[in-house]
């Protein structure tokens, strides 16, 4: 007979944060901006459950209504950006201007982030994240995805993770918010299967993009799971934590653009990529697009390298 399981189990016990960057890298700059940054979600995490849902009354450059959630977090990150004393410029979504950290341009960084992905949803109870992407010096013009040192996700769900890749180590890496206030590394991920698992963004173009219907339908013909929750944040995060998957969000004539290169789909994407995974704008690795300007905007698709040539296939007729 089974005998059955504790009632109190935890998952297995691994590497503090601090003790996995150290070992992952010889930058202290690095460590220290990631180390910093993850007090900021810590913090991003418990204010999330009780702030407000209202509006600022304000709408930032892309259109979006900026809630009270977004600005907290918002300044959070930047108050941590500022307090690593290593970043030099650093701008986000709600503020897409380069902001001076006052950080030094050798042996510093520039970092972009999305404070609050999916803050529509808080109220809704649904799963939301941070997004940053960390690049060297006091580039995040004329750069690309690729040229990130590091990126990384909070998500705040049942669990409160830290996902995380460094661009000299191998892997995504999962660390989970202990009771106690400490990260812990849960999971690392190097490969991304074949599994029959999607989550379609921006379904609504399907009404004027006949191949994205074509390729929708034929997820359903093959009987693919739907696994869609309208957070980027948790809808890319699945592919890397159970390691399969295709994420798409694609445009058509009447439905523009929504998420951004580089506060977005450039870390999500050397995320996906670092853990095995590849990306496609539908011609190319979202991490070969330069940024030309702080708001580019991009379809997007995230997956096992099967399901990236199949998006491409599908909407383009040729993959790379
Ligand atoms: P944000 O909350 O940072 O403005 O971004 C939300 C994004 C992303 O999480 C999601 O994939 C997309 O919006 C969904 O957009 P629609 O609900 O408009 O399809
Ligand atoms: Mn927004
Ligand atoms: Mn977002
Ligand atoms: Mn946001």
């Amino acid at each position: 007979k089974a005998k059955n399981p504790s009632l109190v189990t935890r998952c297995e016990i691994g590497d503090s944060l601090e003790e996995f960057l150290t070992k992952a890298t010889s930058d202290k700059g690095l460590v220290r901006v990631l180390m910093c940054m993850g007090e900021a979600l810590r913090t991003i995490a418990f204010k999330v459950r009780t702030a407000s849902c209202g509006g600022t009354a304000c709408v930032n450059s892309f259109g979006d209504e900026q809630l009270a959630v977004d600005m907290l977090a918002n300044k959070l990150l930047f108050e941590a950006l500022t307090y690593s004393h290593f970043c030099k410029y650093a701008c986000s979504e709600e503020v897409p201007e380069l902001q001076d950290m006052g950080g030094p341009t050798e042996g510093g960084f520039s970092v972009a982030f999305d404070p609050l992905d999916g803050s529509s949803i808080v109220d809704t109870n649904f799963s939301v994240g941070t997004i940053f992407g960390v690049w060297p010096g006091d580039k995040l013009i004329g750069v690309t995805g690729r040229d990130q040192v590091a990126a990384a996700m909070g998500v705040y769900g049942p669990r409160t993770t830290y996902v995380l890749a460094l661009k000299d180590y191998p892997g995504s890496h999962e660390f989970l918010l202990l009771d106690e206030g400490k990260w812990q590394h849960v999971k690392e991920t190097t490969e991304i299967g074949e599994g029959k698992l999607f989550s379609p963004g921006n379904l609504r173009a399907t009404f004027d993009n006949v191949d994205y219907d074509k390729l929708i339908n034929y997820y359903v013909k093959e009987k693919y799971t739907l696994r869609y929750t309208g957070g980027m944040v948790p809808d890319v995060n699945q592919i890397i934590v159970k390691e399969k998957g295709v994420f798409t969000n694609v445009i058509s004539p009447s439905s523009k653009a929504k998420l951004r290169l580089l506060f977005e789909v450039a870390p999500l994407g050397f995320l996906v990529e670092k853990a095995g995974g590849y990306s496609s704008d539908g011609h190319q690795s979202v991490l070969d697009k330069e940024i030309i300007n702080l708001d580019d905007r991009t379809q997007v698709a995230y997956g096992s390298k099967n399901e990236i040539i199949r998006f491409e296939e599908t909407l383009y007729g040729k993959s790379r």
